[in-house]
């Protein structure tokens, strides 16, 4: 079997290159005794969802039509909710039934968004260093990628400027998201503007991809619904996967123009059914009655960040503090460098000698070169010890 072009276009993506590492990491551990695997790579949390969100689910998972296929009308009660909480959360009027659409993760919703709303070899374009979802998006559709280097010298902010009015017109879509990973930094709502801004005066669509809005520890939390014109030509994703610690129940959704929900949800229609009634009962709950959860959630993050970076600075490692809650962005050492050695080669030599998983920033594009992830998604004492392990090593090589 040969497969599509497409598909050697998409390459195999960080995240599966690196399971094969830590696989083997894991498997030689289990012969030779050294250290267990510290997966720091990821963005899948150590916490649970607040226990009202389990309960809902639990108590939900029996009744029959928790087990059937879900059409779009099952989808109603959940799409109120979310509405509401646009309400709530950003004082935005959101009609339910247009505006609204229940995704199976954001991650689901931005890739499959430009089979939606692009033709064969329109443009996309997406910031680099960015998620990998929104790239491969473009790919899949058959899309011609643009991309918008972010630099750490501009704290990693989007400047439009670099873009020439020709590109701009070319557009016919723009993916980006603040708070952005992997670089956490939380970003500016002036920026979203500018975006909407320019994406209704070149007429291409601004997709905002949001799972981090309620993980902003400093600073301002952006949102696309608060940039004026977002319900002519734009759409945003919010993620249950992140400030509720939801990821593996895959529950998401997207709220925008009525042409683009719509679109979507035709895309949609002959991929899934819609995620679980039980699940969705599950996101009900935390939408309409867990108000004080993330603020709970950031606490934690607050504190694994300031011992994690603390630890990583007495090192002599330069890490920047990051805004956002989940992800230190740290540079490649000086030391690291000299060697020869870029982030790849960094995490890979990190990894088999220590146990400790970060991910090379460069899986997030080119932009992404010499910069590493750690994803706070351990508890303080696991961080501590992995902190300890590079140490070590740290003083062994630098
Ligand atoms: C920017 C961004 N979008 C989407 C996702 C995936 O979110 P979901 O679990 O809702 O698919 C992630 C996960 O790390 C992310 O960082």
């Amino acid at each position: 079997m040969v497969p599509s072009k497409r598909l050697s276009r998409l390459g195999i993506g960080i995240f599966e290159r690196y399971d094969i590492c830590k696989q083997a990491y894991r498997f030689a551990s289990l012969s030779d005794n050294s250290a267990p695997l510290l997966d720091l790579s990821l963005g899948s949390t150590d916490l649970l969802p607040p226990s009202i969100v389990l309960d809902a689910i639990s108590q939900s998972l029996e009744a029959p039509e928790s087990a059937a296929y879900c059409l779009n009308i099952g989808t109603k009660p959940f799409r109120e909710v979310a509405a509401d909480w646009c309400k709530k959360r950003f004082g935005v009027s959101v009609d339910p039934e247009k505006e609204v659409l229940l995704l199976i993760g954001s991650q689901e919703g931005t890739a499959h968004l430009p089979l939606a709303v692009l033709d064969p070899g329109q443009t996309g374009l997406i910031l680099d260093p960015s998620y990998p979802s929104h790239r491969g998006g473009l790919v899949l559709a058959d899309a011609k990628i643009e991309t918008l280097t972010l630099h750490s010298e501009e704290d990693w902010k989007p400047d439009f400027r670099c873009l020439k009015a020709s590109q701009l017109q070319d557009l016919g879509l723009m993916v980006f998201g603040y708070p952005h990973n992997p670089t956490s930094q939380t970003g500016k709502q002036s920026w979203l503007d500018e975006a909407m801004k320019l994406g209704l005066k070149n007429h291409f669509i601004v997709a905002h991809d949001n799972p981090y809005v309620d993980l902003v520890l400093d600073g301002e939390a952006p949102a696309l619904l608060n940039s004026p014109g977002w319900k002519e030509g734009g759409i945003e994703f919010f993620s249950f996967s992140k400030a509720w610690n939801m990821g593996g129940f895959r529950l998401a959704f997207a709220i925008g123009a009525e042409p683009l929900i719509s679109a979507l949800r035709g895309v949609k229609s002959v991929v899934d059914f819609n995620q679980s009634l039980a699940l969705q009962r599950g996101a009900i709950a935390a939408l309409t009655k867990a108000d004080d959860w993330p603020v709970q959630i950031l606490s934690i993050y607050r504190k694994r960040r300031d011992t994690t970076i603390k630890a990583l600075r007495s090192l002599g490692w330069n890490v920047p503090k990051p805004s956002m809650a989940m992800y230190l962005w740290m540079p490649l050492p000086s030391w690291a460098k000299n060697r020869g050695w870029n982030d790849e080669t960094f995490s890979a030599k990190l990894l088999s000698n220590t146990g400790v998983a970060l991910t090379p920033g460069s899986g997030f594009g080119l932009g992404g070169s010499g910069w590493l992830r750690l994803a706070l998604v351990r508890p303080v004492d696991e961080l501590e010890e992995a902190i300890h392990r590079i140490k070590i090593w740290w003083n062994a090589n630098s």
